[in-house]
């Protein structure tokens, strides 16, 4: 089944307003977040005085670019309330990001936080598809984890019922789909695939289900894998992105009409892409990396946050709000093996274009003799004809060659079994370093 748009009456007046409309609201907003961060978090006062500027010296949007960026270390540092704008018994709830090594970053929110958080989750379950009186079956994590009650309290506030799984469970979640009968559902793109997994397993068709969107993020996945998806469920799956830092889910969204990028909620996070090399910012529609400032948020403002995610601007469509384009990877996840460089989501665009191969695969780098080595490890499609060796030695060899002549590297490629990749149960490891740290 699959979705239909909503009408002009059901979105926010901001979602469709001018662009002078859109620029004025985030000018006052910006204005008001620059120094309610500058007047009650010392870190930003410091950040602010030593760099030479202060509040006041923005005086059109463009003056962002006078401040200072505010990097994931930073936070790290101010373990763990050191950032918060407001004392903390005005805080309604924290959420943390894990991370594997060091401190992790904690964040707030005040009770009106949690409420614009609702509102935009709304609105991007609206964009996406989702109706009031839709079941939303949500299988993000709950937890410190944004995923699981970001996308609850959105459900909630569209008017929807919540069916609140959490990541985990998969035979449960199979069981829920098909006794509850959900129209949305929520959840990364990999551990979806898990879930489709489970329902052949059961013999039971995924497109049969009653699911007619879904609504996936927290890790990159490219447009082949939507087509994947899209064709496996029959149902649309629409791109959802965010971080803890800026809010959670919800910082931007596809919408159903369009899937053409991701319409950012541009009342409440302002965006830019910078040169990550040089922080210069780049004109709309050039590369760079995301980075974000709050307009509205009280208990965590954030200012010109360093996300790493790499993108660019593009106009609204569907909404006035700019677009992101889709997130193919992070700067940490690029891999740069004898001088060239990969992205996970390169290959995961090789390996879906060849119907031999499943979209459960792992990088994996080593080093011998001083030399980085590359091996792509990938399962055959469980319903593949004739899998023998002569048959996985010649789809590895093929995988070989397109990923030589597309991405210019010698890799090894390993065609494996159905179930020999590890399942994710909410973000999947796309990169397993082998390498001895240096
Ligand atoms: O992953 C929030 C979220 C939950 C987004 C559920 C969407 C759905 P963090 O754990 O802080 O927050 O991780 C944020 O995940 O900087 C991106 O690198 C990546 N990411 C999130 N959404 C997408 C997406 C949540 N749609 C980090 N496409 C971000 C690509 C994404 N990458």
């Amino acid at each position: 089944m699959r979705a239909t748009a909503p009408s002009k009456d059901e979105l926010d007046p901001i979602e469709i307003a001018s662009r002078d409309e859109i620029a004025a609201l985030q000018l006052e907003r910006l204005k008001w977040s620059l120094a309610h961060a500058y007047d009650n978090v010392s870190h930003y006062k410091k950040a602010f005085d030593t760099a030479g500027v202060h509040p006041d010296d923005l005086k059109q949007l463009s003056d962002l670019a006078k401040f200072p960026f505010t990097v994931k270390d930073d936070l790290r540092q101010s373990y763990p309330f050191g950032m918060f704008a407001v004392p903390e018994n005005k805080i309604a709830r924290v959420h943390a990001s894990s991370g594997t090594t060091g401190n992790p970053t904690v964040v707030a929110y005040t009770k009106n936080d949690i409420d614009m958080w609702a509102d935009l989750m709304a609105r991007s379950i609206r964009a996406g598809g989702g109706r009031p009186g839709d079941k939303v079956h949500v299988a993000y994590g709950y937890g410190l984890f944004t995923g699981g009650l970001g996308a609850h309290y959105g459900a909630e506030r569209l008017g929807c019922m919540v069916i609140p799984l959490s990541g985990g469970q998969t035979e449960k979640q199979v069981q829920l789909i098909q006794d509850f009968k959900p129209d949305v559902i929520m959840v990364t793109p990999s551990y979806l695939l898990a879930i489709g997994d489970e329902f052949e397993r059961q013999g039971i068709d995924p497109r049969s289900t009653s699911l007619r969107v879904g609504l996936h993020g927290a890790e990159p996945w490219t447009q082949a894998m939507r087509e994947e998806i899209e064709a496996r469920f029959d149902m649309d799956a629409i791109d959802l992105y965010g971080l803890s830092e800026i809010i959670g889910p919800g910082v931007s969204c596809e919408c159903i009409e369009s899937k053409d990028g991701l319409h950012i909620w541009e009342d409440h996070f302002y965006p830019e892409i910078i040169n990550p090399e040089t922080g210069e910012v780049v004109e709309d529609g050039e590369q760079g990396e995301l980075v974000f400032t709050s307009l509205s948020k009280e208990a965590f403002p954030i200012i010109r946050y360093r996300t790493r995610d790499l993108t660019r601007l593009l106009p609204g469509t569907a909404r006035s709000m700019r677009r992101m384009e889709k997130v193919t990877g992070r700067s940490d996840d690029m891999l740069i093996i004898r001088g060239i460089n990969i992205f996970p989501s390169q290959v995961e665009e090789i390996i879906l274009k060849d119907e031999r191969l499943s979209p459960h695969y792992v990088l994996e780098v080593s080093r011998e003799k001083r030399l980085d080595e590359l091996t792509i490890r990938v399962e055959h499609r469980p319903d593949a004809n004739g899998v023998d060796d002569a048959f996985l030695k010649s789809a590895a060899k093929d995988l070989s060659f397109q990923i030589k002549s597309l991405i210019g590297i010698s890799v090894e490629t390993n065609v494996v079994s159905v179930g020999e990749i590890e399942r994710s149960m909410g973000k999947a490891k796309r990169i397993i370093d082998k390498r001895a740290p240096s």
